[in-house]
């Protein structure tokens, strides 16, 4: 018996696809991909990016590492096995809703240089940048806005990133912001460099 069940299946071609819809948006959909600890500002900035891209008319969606936990992944724990299948899963829906002519800010945590490779081929790596915000964990452990830290050091949850899990950080992000500088400077900088970059075609910040 063959249990490769995708075997049987056949790609279906639609005429409205990712080009006609990017063409009637006027722009390109691209994946933005949030990686960095937790407390590190990814769904703060991703927030603020939103509202300004959507300011613009422009299409957007968060994928957003908790609020994705408590639905389509809410079977998977923080072992490195069941992490990897959250970003395979992230990074599949990711591609669907680039495919909508959506502008997919992802924030998630994606601790591992490998997971984040996949993401970038299962997504496409001219769909993919990477944003690695670099926030010290002692800065992160300060802030910890939900209290998992706090739990984490109290024995309370394991394979905790930053504390008895490993975050590998990228060494070569395509945009990196510095997490100890001010909020508004890292959102006016992203802008700037998503600017360079040709993913958006303002770069003022509001
Ligand atoms: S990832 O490692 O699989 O990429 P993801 O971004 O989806 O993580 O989820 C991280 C969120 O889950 C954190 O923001 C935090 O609120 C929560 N969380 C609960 N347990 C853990 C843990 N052991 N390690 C990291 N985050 C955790």
């Amino acid at each position: 018996m063959n249990n490769n069940f995708s075997n049987n299946v056949v790609f279906q071609k639609y005429d409205i696809n990712r080009i006609i819809r990017e063409t009637k948006n006027g722009y390109k959909s691209k994946v933005i991909w949030f990686t960095g600890i937790s407390g590190s500002g990814k769904s703060t900035i991703s927030n603020i990016l939103e509202k300004i891209l959507f300011k613009h008319n422009i299409n957007t969606y968060v994928l957003d590492g908790d609020n994705v936990r408590s639905g389509l992944c809410s079977d998977l724990t923080f072992s490195s096995c069941d992490r990897n299948e959250n970003i395979r899963r992230i990074s599949e829906v990711s591609k669907l809703m680039l495919d909508a002519g959506i502008m997919v800010l992802v924030s998630v945590i994606s601790p591992y240089k490998q997971q984040r490779l996949i993401a970038s081929k299962i997504i496409g790596k001219d769909n993919f940048i990477e944003v690695f915000i670099d926030t010290p964990i002692n800065i992160c452990e300060d802030r910890d806005p939900k209290g998992l830290y706090k739990k984490s050091r109290a024995n309370e949850i394991c394979n905790f990133t930053g504390i008895n899990s490993v975050y590998e950080a990228p060494e070569k992000p395509d945009i990196y912001l510095d997490g100890t500088i001010s909020l508004e400077e890292n959102v006016k900088n992203l802008i700037q460099q998503l600017y360079i970059n040709n993913i958006i075609f303002f770069s003022t910040y509001s």
